[in-house]
């Protein structure tokens, strides 16, 4: 029988006395002149190593031990004590050190030397062997369970939507094809596709979202929720774009836009607190060397309640701002990301709920609001990120619906499906998606959407 135990259970104070095995990857070795080494070790279980003291009698001692090197795996044995070293509470005195693998200094990459983030994106298979990677990725597991909790404990019933899609259902354009089509031998004979000898019959894509398909769930089982990979071929080579990124999407029968406004209120607040309360040593991390102050800003975030404004409040703001944007800002025209940076940032502090956006901009599931110019639309947007959520109440009048889809140039035969929802039993029903990533960076202050993923897939770059 093993006594392993995490090194985060091994570093606790009412650990000590206790004998245990630690498995786990050497960070640092350190000789001391009376003969026996402090050893740091880390398992991904928390930010903080333990150190091994390694005394001079283990007999690979000289053989091995005193050959330890950053990135060395190692299995040690022996007793937890109370440590008299700042910092620590324990520190584990070993009676036996078993080398499985060890990492060449000459070509481990993860040197003591500090790497730029865009340096650790070349080594993403070992970046998460670093501090600030580790803990992001602690992060990020802590938001994902919370946001299955969430919705579970409301009701929500977690639903799994195809990738593979016929439909475009934000209307961009921005899809990755599908194909088993022999693209080289298409191109030299230089006739036009024939889809009906591809594998679908027809063309199909990467999903940009699963919300059609969420809504039949929600017009069924009431309130749902996807959680999956979503593609976008945007050719944005931003700090805050993705190729591929997680979006959670929430659908509920008999909402309306001030539900579906109060439910992410609730949903992103329970979620900042959660991580908070369970990844306390990881968030300080995060205050003291990321985003100064970071702590202070999400505790604010959840006791104040969300600021509102409507997207032609919006503009009068950015009209009257005095600022110098890079984009002119005309009613009707989409708000870029500086636009909405403005607004969260330096207009309100805070997030804010932006709602009520011109028709001709949004996409055609969008429900028609009485003045027939704008739609029940919502984004939220928070400092340092801008959109987080995107979402709306839905167009549930079967006429209206078909006439936004004549304007966009939609066919209701490929739509058919999602059409027959609102001539059978239609409700009102809203709901909205969450960038995944865009949460992870908010609640981390990491600057780059690309450190907040195992594996950023972006134009140019799917190495991994
Ligand atoms: O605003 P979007 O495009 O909304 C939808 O896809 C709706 N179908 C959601 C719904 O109502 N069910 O995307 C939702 C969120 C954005 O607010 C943003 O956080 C994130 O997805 N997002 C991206 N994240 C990373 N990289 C990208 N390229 C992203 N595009 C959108
Ligand atoms: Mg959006």
């Amino acid at each position: 029988m093993s006594d392993w135990i995490p090194v985060k259970q091994a570093r606790l104070a009412e650990s000590a006395g206790r004998p245990c095995e630690i498995r786990g990857w050497v960070r640092t070795r350190r000789d001391s002149k009376g003969g026996f080494s402090f050893i740091e070790i880390n398992d991904g279980s928390s930010l903080g190593n333990l150190q091994v003291v390694a005394p001079g009698e283990l007999d690979n001692y000289a053989s091995e031990i005193q050959k330890l090197t950053a990135g060395c795996s190692v299995v040690v044995r022996g007793e937890l004590q109370a440590s008299p070293a700042k910092g620590q509470a324990t520190e584990l005195h070993a009676s036996a050190v078993r080398v499985l693998g060890w990492a060449d200094p000459e070509t481990y990459p993860l040197q003591k030397k500090r790497h730029s983030f865009e340096k650790l994106r070349e080594w993403a298979h070992l970046r998460t062997r670093t501090n600030t990677l580790g803990a992001v990725m602690r992060v990020r597991n802590q938001i994902c369970q919370s946001i299955h909790r969430f919705f579970h404990e409301n009701g929500f019933l977690y639903v799994n939507t195809p990738i593979i899609t016929a439909s475009d259902c934000e209307g961009a354009g921005e899809m990755f094809r599908v194909t088993t089509l022999d693209l080289e031998r298409l191109a030299k004979s230089g006739g036009p596709v024939d889809y009906s000898f591809d594998f679908f019959d027809k063309p199909t894509f990467l999903t940009v979202s699963g919300q059609l398909e969420g809504e039949t769930y929600a017009t069924s089982l009431g309130r749902i929720y996807t959680f999956g990979p979503t593609f976008r071929a945007e050719n944005s080579n931003t700090s805050r774009h993705l190729a591929e990124f997680w979006m959670i999407e929430p659908e509920a029968a008999f909402f309306d836009l001030a539900d579906n406004m109060q439910l992410a209120e609730q949903f992103l607040k329970q979620v900042f607190s959660e991580c908070l309360q369970c990844c306390g040593e990881d968030m300080e991390f995060f205050d003291q060397r990321i985003e100064k102050g970071k702590i202070d800003q999400i505790r604010g975030v959840i006791d104040q309640p969300f600021q509102h404004m409507t997207y032609t409040e919006a503009i009068k703001v950015l009209e009257s701002s005095g600022q110098k944007f890079d984009y002119d800002i005309a009613w009707g025209s989409d708000l870029q990301a500086e636009h909405e940076r403005y607004l969260t940032e330096q207009h309100v502090g805070g997030p804010l709920i932006l709602t009520d956006y011109p028709a001709t901009i949004k996409p055609f599931y969008m429900r028609v609001s009485d003045d027939e110019k704008t739609v029940a639309a919502m984004d939220v947007l928070v400092p340092g990120v801008g959109e987080i959520i995107g979402g709306s109440q839905r167009e549930e009048r079967l006429d209206v619906l078909s006439q936004r889809m004549a304007e966009q140039s939609l066919s209701e035969d490929d739509y058919w499906w999602y059409v027959d929802l609102r001539k059978y039993g239609t409700v009102p029903h809203a709901g909205f998606g969450l960038g995944l990533e865009r949460a992870v960076q908010y609640v981390t202050g990491m600057a780059n959407i690309r450190d907040v993923i195992p594996f950023p897939r972006t134009p140019g770059s799917a190495e991994f």
